[in-house]
């Protein structure tokens, strides 16, 4: 039996954690509740005990609680854990590792995979001090779920909302599993080329045109692939990143490089993930510094080789070939259509543009399209969506 621990906050979202007991109750888990002296201002422990049938933990300086069951011994039990609803004050004390109340004490002795699913009002997530805390996090190793956009509690609406205790609870019974089966490397036997990162084109000796590709996706694509037993090679343009350790890195900065560098190895892999931002068009270069000369200057712009489409249409030792696809509108009918016009296996779509999530962001939501089927991965982590994502793709390579 899974034993799960539930850190409580104390934001409005705090009756939501009711429902999170009871659903993680169902799945057969063991749940034992640590509440934070605000969040008893917003739920009864008593609530919380009656549905885990185990007493609310609350007090870091408590005699008889120290000896039952104290902020180490706890921290041991826990299979996971998951602080919903996170406020902005524990994602900051954690963040910089305080431990002045049982809640962040515990969170320091934990050795077990730990999420947040963070709630508050909008305003306040988006504050920079906010991002960089949760940022902190990601780097720590914390998985966030969430938050979602909509109404809030406050009226206003926004990035905030705590993601709903069901799919908090899927997310976290599934990478339960996913980290049980850490230590069984599902990729093993597998080889992986991953694309990643923006391309850069040349304009002249000393400008180019390129994109807000970050590269982290990619990475993270990398780093899961690793640890799923698979050999990678990723192929990178130009990013402010540490390749994953036992990844076989590339290096390169044109379309033209990474189309390339693909080609030349893809029919020796077993799985394609093309995450790369590759420019669709380059310009023709000039071979001299373009002047400063009247108010306007036109660039001509070829376009460059489909590097996915390619590695989909080869003929022999073609690999399962995923594609991502981001837009800023029409999600899934964009999606769909590269899905089918590139004959590829699988493709990834996320919106870009908006405030949260895609390009340069540590988090990022799926929806994930394949020949006969759909899969939605919520706003969460990078490093997470990748374990997912590569766990689906492991899945529909056994189905097919
Ligand atoms: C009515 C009310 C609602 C609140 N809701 C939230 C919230 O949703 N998210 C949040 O981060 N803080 C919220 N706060 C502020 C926190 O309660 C406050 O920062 C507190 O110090 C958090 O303590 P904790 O992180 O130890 O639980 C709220 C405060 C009040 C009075």
């Amino acid at each position: 039996m899974k034993h799960i621990l539930l850190g409580v906050s104390g934001g409005i979202a705090a009756y939501k954690a009711a429902e999170l007991v009871r659903l993680f109750k169902k799945q057969g888990a063991e749940v034992r509740v640590v509440m934070t002296q605000s969040a008893l201002e917003f739920v009864s422990p008593l609530t919380f005990q009656a549905l885990s049938g185990n007493p609310v933990h609350t007090e870091l300086l408590d005699t008889d609680a120290e000896n039952a069951m104290g902020h180490i011994s706890l921290a041991r039990w826990a299979d996971v854990l998951i602080i919903a609803p996170a406020t902005a004050n524990t994602l900051a004390k954690l963040s910089c590792g305080l431990a002045d109340d049982l809640l962040s004490t515990l969170y320091l002795a934990a050795t077990c995979p730990v999420y947040v699913a963070p709630a508050m009002n909008q305003a306040m997530w988006n504050k920079i001090v906010t991002q960089e805390n949760v940022n902190r996090l990601v780097n720590q190793g914390v998985h966030i779920i969430g938050p979602e956009q909509g109404d809030q509690a406050c009226g206003e609406t926004g990035f905030g909302r705590m993601t709903e205790p069901v799919s908090i609870c899927t997310q976290l019974v599934a990478a339960l599993s996913d980290h049980a089966s850490l230590s069984e490397p599902y990729l093993h036997g597998h080889k992986v080329l991953i694309s990643a990162g923006p391309t850069r084109e040349p304009l002249d000796p000393v400008r180019y045109l390129s994109n807000r590709s970050s590269g982290k996706m990619g990475y993270a694509l990398a780093a899961a692939a690793i640890k799923a037993g698979a050999e990678v090679t990723l192929v990178s343009g130009p990013v402010a990143l540490t390749a994953p350790a036992n990844v076989n890195l590339i290096n390169v900065t044109t379309a033209e490089q990474m189309y390339q560098a693909v080609m030349f190895r893809a029919s020796e892999n077993t799985i394609y993930i093309g995450a790369a931002a590759v420019a669709d068009y380059s310009p023709v270069v000039s071979d001299k510094k373009i002047k400063k000369e009247g108010d306007q200057v036109t660039l001509i712009l070829q376009k460059t080789k489909d590097i996915l489409a390619e590695v989909a249409a080869l003929e022999q030792h073609r690999p399962f070939t995923v594609g991502f696809a981001a837009e800023t509108h029409d999600l899934e009918v964009y999606a769909r259509d590269k899905l089918t016009r590139k004959k590829l296996d699988m493709i990834a779509a996320n919106w870009v543009g908006q405030e949260q999530g895609g390009f340069d962001s540590e988090q990022n939501a799926l929806q994930v399209f394949w020949d006969q089927g759909e899969k939605t991965f919520s706003m969460t982590d990078k490093a997470q969506l990748a374990e997912q994502l590569l766990g689906l793709i492991a899945e529909r390579i056994k189905a097919s």
